[in-house]
């Protein structure tokens, strides 16, 4: 019997209405469109407006998508992943959330938290659970609402994030598609250089939190590139050469959303060439969780089954990854 693999089987996107373009931030902090383009590759990105809109405000119309485009029903589904740094709650799990709000009443769910590397380590983890045989369709989802921890006076970040949501089913595969390969890492050296200071159990909030402006994202962007630049393209270089890829064999390139300059680092790197290096910066900027299943909803008619296909991230903790892939289907 041939040995089954998690395969990709329908992807499906969410991004808000509202854009913010960098002239707009120019009227809020001292920047420029020349600037943020330059250094990032970004012109404008989403942001979820209204009270009481979580992230799973996002996730519901991408999931909702995705049903209608596998043609299956929310009881189908059998496990939720929900990857996030900016769940609707601290608990419970967004998971649990979203599967009330679509009527997922035969699933369960966790959320999981890797930073930017969350959704590849959705994959991964989700992957686990059709390999072994005992589930048959796994949801997993990405997305963030951004603009929820992100200080709009603090030009170091405000205009790298934005909000928007993704999502990916999992299938049992026995064509020999699908994930083939991860290699997933951690550094909690890194922690400080990019995260929420309070919040946590470490720093609860208080008046004091709130005033010191503490529950917000905070990065020191250039230490963070340097590890960014460095571990995000060894990671796919070493994926590919585990298995005997070269750059020929290679359909798309799948990079995190973080910054232009990143993505060009880990193209050169891998040897792929632009034409095969998927990129929606320019209209989204960092969406954390969302960059990779953002790029996969955009980009999905354009794969063919059976293509390869390299995902990679690097993110806040530090956390990255690659996963290597065999496209499932035409669409
Ligand atoms: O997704 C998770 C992982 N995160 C990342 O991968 C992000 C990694 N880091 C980055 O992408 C970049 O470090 C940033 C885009 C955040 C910043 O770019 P940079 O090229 O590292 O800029 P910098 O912080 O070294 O600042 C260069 C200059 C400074 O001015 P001086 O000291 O040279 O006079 C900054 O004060 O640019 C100034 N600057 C700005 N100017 C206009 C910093 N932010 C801005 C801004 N607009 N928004």
């Amino acid at each position: 019997m041939s040995k089954i693999h998690a395969a990709i089987t329908a992807v499906n996107g969410y991004v808000p209405d509202y854009v913010l373009t960098n002239h707009e931030l120019e009227t809020m902090v001292e920047t420029n469109d020349e600037w943020i383009m330059s250094r990032t590759g970004i012109k404008e990105r989403r942001i979820l407006k209204g009270e009481g809109m979580g992230t799973s405000e996002m996730a519901v119309p991408a999931v909702e998508g995705l049903l209608k485009k596998r043609g299956i029903s929310a009881e189908e589904i059998d496990l939720i992943i929900f990857c996030t740094v900016t769940p609707d709650l601290t608990f419970p799990a967004t998971a649990n959330i979203l599967a009330h709000k679509i009527g997922a009443t035969n699933a369960w769910g966790y959320d999981l938290q890797a930073a930017c590397s969350g959704f590849l380590f959705g994959l991964a983890t989700g992957a686990q659970f059709i390999e072994s045989g005992k589930h048959t369709k796994v949801l997993v989802v990405g997305g963030d609402k951004m603009s929820s921890i992100i200080n709009y006076e603090d030009r170091a970040t405000c205009i790298i994030f934005g909000d928007g949501c993704g999502c990916a089913l999992l299938e049992p595969n026995d064509e020999g598609l699908g994930i083939m390969d991860s290699i997933l890492k951690t550094d909690g050296s890194g922690a400080q250089l990019l995260y929420q200071k309070a919040g946590g159990s470490v720093r609860p909030a208080s008046h004091e939190t709130v005033d010191n402006k503490e529950h917000y994202a905070y990065q020191e962007g250039q230490a963070v590139f340097k590890f960014a630049v460095t571990n995000m393209a060894d990671v796919a270089a070493e994926v590919m050469e585990r298995n005997n890829l070269t750059a020929d064999d290679i359909a798309w390139l799948v990079p995190h959303q973080a910054n232009k300059r990143i993505i060009d680092a880990t193209a050169n790197r891998t040897g792929i060439s632009a034409d095969k290096v998927i990129i929606n910066i320019e209209r989204y900027g960092n969406t954390t969780n969302g960059t990779i299943p953002l790029c996969l909803w955009e980009w999905e008619s354009k794969f063919k089954k059976g293509d390869n296909l390299i995902l990679a991230a690097f993110g806040g903790g530090f956390t990255w990854g690659s996963i290597y892939l065999k496209w499932a289907y035409n669409s």
